[in-house]
């Protein structure tokens, strides 16, 4: 059994530890969710719970996929054992229908579903509020090489065409999700950070009902019971 040591980094919605193993680290899942680079906060009761719960059950899927994650297992309902990945600072978004910023940028109706599944590139970086970035911009930075930059976006659409799949079949759409990877200890790149309706857009198959942060973010209301909706479909 790992011992937990000190904490590492506190984020906007997770804390994480280190432990007395160097390769393993303890993410810890908060109710606590901002928005709109925290210009936006809020408490969402039992978020943590269920993300954590959801993250791990869509880090299984993958896995099971052949496509590798931080993820080791749930040492409680919050706490996730996880690999002590050097994280790359790039957020990766892949997009089968037009919502959010890329409704803005395209000028689409939200809703629209794209000609084919779109990944996006952002910069990992707050006092900058995560601009979006090209695959030169990428190098220049120096976050990655050219290889390396294909094997992130290959990988994106694998993890998006894998749960996309996972998610229809319990009736929801995957509308658009971010990743984040990293390097293990043996160079390996790795998916990281969390899964779920934080991270992730969700509508429902049959009424389009928004099941995700989207609900927080825009007031619409039922916020806790999206959470807890997503997690009835994930595990059903
Ligand atoms: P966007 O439409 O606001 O660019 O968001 C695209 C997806 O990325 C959406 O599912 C929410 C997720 N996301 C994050 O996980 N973190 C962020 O900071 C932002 C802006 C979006
Ligand atoms: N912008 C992020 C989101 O809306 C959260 C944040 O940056 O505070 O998901």
């Amino acid at each position: 059994m790992v011992q937990q040591m000190e904490q590492m980094y506190e984020g906007k919605a997770k804390i994480v530890y280190k432990t007395d193993d160097p390769n393993l680290l303890i993410q810890h899942f908060k109710d606590s969710a901002t928005a709109f680079d925290g210009k936006k906060k809020g408490e969402i009761k039992e978020k943590g719970v269920a993300n954590a719960a959801i993250a791990a059950t869509l880090f299984g899927v993958l896995e099971a996929a052949g496509i590798k994650t931080h993820f080791h297992e749930m040492l409680n309902d919050r706490d996730m054992l996880i690999d002590n990945l050097k994280m790359i600072q790039l957020e990766a978004v892949a997009r089968n229908i037009a919502a959010g910023s890329l409704a803005k940028r395209l000028g689409y109706e939200e809703g629209v579903v794209l000609k084919k599944p779109v990944v996006e590139f952002y910069y990992k970086r707050d006092d900058l509020g995560d601009p979006i970035i090209t695959c030169q911009h990428v190098q220049e930075l120096g976050l990655v090489n050219e290889d390396e930059f294909k094997t992130i976006r290959d990988l994106s659409f694998k993890v998006n065409d894998v749960l996309g799949r996972f998610f229809n079949e319990r009736g929801l759409d995957l509308i658009d999700m971010k990743l984040e990877f990293g390097w293990d200890k043996d160079g390996q790149l790795v998916l990281g950070d969390e899964i779920s309706p934080d991270t992730c857009r969700f509508w429902d198959t049959a009424t389009g009902e928004k099941l995700d942060k989207d609900r927080f973010r825009r007031d619409l209301g039922g916020v806790e019971e999206a959470y807890v909706e997503v997690l009835r479909r994930v595990t059903a």
